[in-house]
């Protein structure tokens, strides 16, 4: 079922219907083992949808998605068993301190007590959470909450990692160390990372290859060169010309908000 050619993540028509609203549009994307994946998008373009689906948290319309080789429709654990994620809405016990909420979600993938009590302090470290001592979730600031599902997805050293925004809130110390970390893990152990962002920045020294959707249809896909030749873009045009070229954006006309920008129209 599954050989170092099968890729990581693979979609097949994926679509997802809200009533009238075709949010993911038949998307055939395929993401290779052993690379960052940057997935870029306007906001309401279909990448926590994208994600939902593939994770197993929103059946499809239409169409599957091959994780690993395994269909999610029709194996949905083998699926979970190999995935870490870092959802939008962070699903987290309010009531928990981080080490038990990272604990809990061990035992949940099979690790042994003792294995997850090793695991637990280098996490919390390399996460600068380990200040965050006894306090309860619900007294985490924005930032601890994200690092604290980014430990949970993390605790079971994942073959492939989902994650929406992850770096939204979290400090720039930080998000060096988890970026290194990660970084890490495709390196030496082959993972691979599958993440929604806005930061272009980010996007290019970050990922080996990026996706951009746009109104729930893939607008582009390849490494960021390759999209910047397609966009007809000089090599050293920034990302973001690429992706406002790809997503076909025009600037809004800023004349009618005369009242707030003091702008004529
Ligand atoms: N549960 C839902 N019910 C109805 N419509 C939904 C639902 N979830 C998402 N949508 C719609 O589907 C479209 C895609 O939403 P999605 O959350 O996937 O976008 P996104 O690319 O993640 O955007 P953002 O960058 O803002 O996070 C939007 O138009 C959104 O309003
Ligand atoms: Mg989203």
């Amino acid at each position: 079922m599954q050989n170092n050619a099968t890729p990581a993540i693979q979609t097949q028509n994926l679509t997802r219907r809200f009533g009238e609203l075709t949010a993911v549009d038949k998307l055939n994307l395929s993401v290779p083992r052993g690379v960052i994946f940057g997935f870029l998008g306007p906001n309401g373009a279909g990448k926590s949808t994208t994600i939902h689906m593939v994770i197993g948290l929103l059946p499809p319309t239409a169409g599957t998605a091959y994780v690993s080789g395994f269909d999610i429709l029709t194996a949905p654990l083998e699926v979970k068993r190999r995935i870490g994620v870092v959802p939008e809405n962070l699903n987290l016990y309010e009531r928990l301190t981080a080490a038990e909420q990272i604990e809990l979600v061990g035992r949940l993938y099979g690790l042994d007590r003792a294995e997850i009590k090793r695991r637990i302090p280098p996490l919390l470290e390399m996460l600068e959470l380990d200040d965050a001592g006894n306090k309860m979730i619900i007294d985490y600031s924005q930032g601890m909450r994200k690092k604290t599902a980014m430990a949970c997805a993390l605790i079971h050293a994942p073959e492939i990692l989902f994650l929406d925004e992850p770096f939204e809130s979290i400090d720039p110390i930080s998000t060096r160390a988890i970026k290194a970390t990660l970084r890490e893990m495709v390196e030496h152990r082959g993972t691979t990372i599958f993440f929604s962002t806005h930061v272009m920045e980010l996007a290019e020294r970050f990922c080996d290859q990026v996706g951009i959707i746009n109104k729930g249809q893939l607008a582009g896909v390849g490494s960021i060169p390759d999209l910047r030749e397609r966009a007809s873009l000089p090599p050293d045009a920034p990302l973001e010309d690429v992706f406002l070229r790809t997503v076909g954006a025009e600037v809004a006309d800023q004349g009618l908000l005369d009242w707030l920008t003091g702008q004529a129209a």
